[in-house]
């Protein structure tokens, strides 16, 4: 969980006009005071501050990099009594970073505004500015403004080739950090396929069709940044659900299969110890693998044209090629899926 959120935040500074629900800001409030503090001192205070003309002083705290507080509907300065402890600017620190994850995590999007060590004019630091708008005690210093909203802006994620894997080491300076062996990766998705076919037992058409969609997983995989092991696995399992649904209700539309999935896909995959936030993710993806707009995320995007390539044969059967054109344009949510699916059912 923590991991896709990190693979996904992107710095926020353009926001929609429209104030942040109070449950969310309710939910900001408690992560950011679950923060750990060194020797649980806690030297932080923080101040919310969602009325527009504070933040309109707020964005002029210094010459750079604040004006976004402006356009922002909600922003938590957070601040410290550095007598409580010595290490306050880690402690601020950390609780400024798990704003950033909650947010994240609220479909929030937010960015810091350094403060500390900043200035807004010679003779006035942008602490004591921020200190006389907001009012803190006397002594309080500030740390940073954390700006949140709504983004009105999409920013792809950084890719894992920008990743400066040559800035890890192992045991000792210099020796460079390698990527586990990918064949254990393999070996693990080797026993996802093999307990996805033990769980259809005799029902080969879905054992196969699974196998078919990871293939084309893989193509895709090839092409888009996307985590390698969460999209196959998803990819192997996304209709885990569908025994259970013909079970329970006698048919396996999308919705009940999206309800029966993820819990059969968590006892598979924790019977092979894999990792919560692997089931976590994998259960995302099985839960939303109907729904188009499930998931704004690269593996969902691969899983939907994967699973797309291979259904499109039989919705395409016996169609004109101006007819599969309009099926295309709809039906695939990636260039590389739609490439693809041209070559297969156009060319
Ligand atoms: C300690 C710190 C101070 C920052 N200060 C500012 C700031 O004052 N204004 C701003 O717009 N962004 C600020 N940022 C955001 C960075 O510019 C941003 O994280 C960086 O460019 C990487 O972009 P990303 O967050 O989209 O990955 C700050 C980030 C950190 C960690």
């Amino acid at each position: 969980m923590l991991l896709s959120l990190l693979k996904k935040r992107r710095s926020i500074r353009k926001f929609q006009p429209v104030p942040v629900a109070v449950e969310k800001v309710d939910l900001l409030v408690e992560a950011m005071l679950r923060s750990p503090s060194s020797r649980g001192y806690n030297p932080w205070d923080f101040v919310v501050v969602n009325d527009p003309s504070l933040l309109a002083q707020l964005a002029r705290v210094k010459e750079h990099g604040s004006a976004l507080l402006e356009e922002a509907p909600l922003a938590i300065a957070v601040c410290a009594n550095p007598e409580i402890s010595d290490v306050w600017i880690e402690d601020c620190s950390i609780a400024s970073l798990i704003i950033h994850l909650a947010a994240e995590s609220l479909g929030l999007g937010s960015c810091w505004v350094q403060i500390r060590e900043r200035r807004y004019s010679k003779e006035l630091s942008s602490s004591d500015y921020v200190c006389k708008a907001l009012q803190l005690p006397e002594g309080f210093q500030v740390e940073a403004i954390v700006g949140i909203g709504y983004p009105a802006e999409k920013k792809p994620p950084h890719p894992r080739e920008s990743l400066l894997y040559d800035r890890v080491s192992c045991n000792r300076y210099g020796t460079r950090w390698t990527m586990a062996d990918p064949s254990r990766r393999e070996s693990f998705l080797e026993s996802v396929a093999l307990a996805m076919k033990d769980y259809f037992g005799a029902d080969d058409r879905r054992i196969e069709h699974a196998h078919r969609v990871a293939g084309y997983a893989r193509e895709l995989l090839a092409a888009i940044d996307a985590d390698e092991t969460e999209t196959l696995v998803a990819a192997y399992l996304h209709d885990i659900g569908i025994p259970e649904a013909e079970r329970k209700y006698g048919s396996c539309s999308g919705r009940s299969q999206e309800q029966e999935g993820p819990p059969v896909a968590r006892a598979l995959l924790e019977g092979l110890g894999a990792d919560e936030r692997l089931i976590e993710v994998v259960c995302e993806l099985v839960g939303c693998h109907h729904t188009p707009a499930g998931i704004d995320s690269p593996e969902f995007r691969i899983l939907w044209d994967a699973d797309a390539l291979v259904n499109l044969a039989e919705v395409v059967a016996g169609k004109s090629p101006e007819q599969i054109e309009r099926i295309l344009d709809t039906s695939l949510v990636t260039e590389t899926g739609y490439r693809r699916a041209r070559k297969l059912f156009l060319l």
